[in-house]
C-alpha cells in the first residue's frame, strides 16, 4: 500500500543573499515513513531540511511551495510558530537546556501556556517513553538534564520535540555526535516513532540511511538527483551520479 503524502516541497529554490544553493527541488515525503536526505557536504541537505519548517526565514530566501494539509506554509502570512509546532526539529548536537529533565521535556508546552500538572506529568511520561528514555530517567526527573550522557541528551531532545505532538520531525544528522551504541539506540527509536510520526532526516552515515530509512533522496550541488525507496537507491540507482557518490567517487 502506498503511504499518503505528509509534506510536499514543490520547486524549492533557496538563496543566501544573491547566491542560489538549492535548485528546483520537488519532493513528496510519505507519511509514517523515514526519509533520508543524503549527499556530499555543501549539497544543500540542511538548507532544504530547514526550509521545510521555516527555520531559514532569517538567513535565506526560500522560493517555491511547501504544502502541508493543503496549505502552502511557505506563504509569508502563515503562522511560523504553529508550523514549527507541527513540524518539529532535532539538531545535530544535543541541546538540553540547563533545567531538570522534566522541565526540558515540557519546555514547549509551558511556552504554549499549559499549566495543568496532570497534563504535564502525563506528557513527560508519554514523550520519554516514545523517545526510549523513560526507564533510564524515571527516578531522576527533577535532576539536571546536563548530567545525562550525550546519547541520553539527544533522546531527551527528541522527547522535547515529541512533547508538543508534532506530525513531522526533521532531524539534521541526529547521531553524528554520538557513539555507536547511542546511535543504534536512536535508530531503533526512530523506527518505533514512524508509527506515529513522519521523519525526515539528514545523514552522512550511509549505513544509517540503509538501515533506518524507507525512502532516500540524493542531493548533489543543490539539485535533487534521485528519490526512491532506499533499497532501490542503494542497490539499483538510476543515475550515474548516485552510483558514483555511493561508491565513494566523491563526497
Ligand atoms: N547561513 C548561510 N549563509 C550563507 N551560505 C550558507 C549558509 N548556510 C549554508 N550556506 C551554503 O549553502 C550551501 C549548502 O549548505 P548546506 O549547509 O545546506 O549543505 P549540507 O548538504 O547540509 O552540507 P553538510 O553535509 O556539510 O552539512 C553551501 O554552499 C553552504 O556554504
Ligand atoms: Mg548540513
Amino acid at each position: 500500500m502506498q503511504n499518503s503524502v505528509a509534506l510536499e516541497a514543490k520547486q524549492l529554490a533557496v538563496f543566501y543573499g544573491e547566491k542560489q544553493v538549492v535548485y528546483d527541488v520537488s519532493l513528496k515525503f510519505p507519511a509514517n515513513q523515514i526519509t533520508a536526505l543524503i549527499g556530499a557536504s555543501g549539497s544543500g541537505k540542511s538548507t532544504v531540511l530547514r526550509s521545510l519548517n521555516r527555520m531559514n526565514d532569517d538567513v535565506a530566501t526560500v522560493k517555491g511551495e511547501i504544502n502541508f494539509h493543503g496549505l502552502n506554509i511557505n506563504e509569508p502570512k502563515v503562522n511560523v510558530y504553529r508550523v514549527r509546532q507541527q513540524i518539529g526539529m532535532v539538531f545535530q548536537q544535543p541541546t538540553p537546556f540547563p533545567l531538570s529533565i522534566y522541565e526540558n521535556v515540557i519546555y514547549g508546552l509551558r511556552l504554549a501556556g499549559e499549566k495543568n500538572k496532570e497534563v504535564l506529568d502525563q506528557r513527560v511520561e508519554e514523550s520519554l517513553r516514545q523517545a526510549a528514555l523513560w526507564d533510564e530517567v524515571k527516578d531522576q526527573l527533577k535532576e539536571s538534564a546536563l548530567a545525562l550522557s550525550g546519547g541520553q541528551q539527544q533522546r531527551l531532545c527528541i522527547a522535547r520535540t515529541l512533547a508538543v505532538r508534532p506530525e513531522i520531525i526533521l532531524m539534521d544528522e541526529p547521531t553524528s555526535a554520538l557513539d555507536p551504541v547511542s546511535t543504534s539506540q536512536i535508530e531503533d527509536t526512530l523506527v518505533q516513532l514512524k508509527e506515529k510520526f513522519t521523519i525526515i532526516m539528514v545523514t552522512h552515515n550511509m549505513q544509517q540511511a540503509s538501515r533506518s530509512a524507507d525512502w532516500t533522496a540524493f542531493m548533489h550541488q543543490g539539485h535533487l538527483v534521485e528519490f526512491d525507496k532506499t533499497a532501490n537507491i542503494f542497490m539499483n540507482p538510476q543515475e550515474q551520479k548516485t552510483a558514483d557518490y555511493l561508491s565513494g567517487k566523491f563526497g
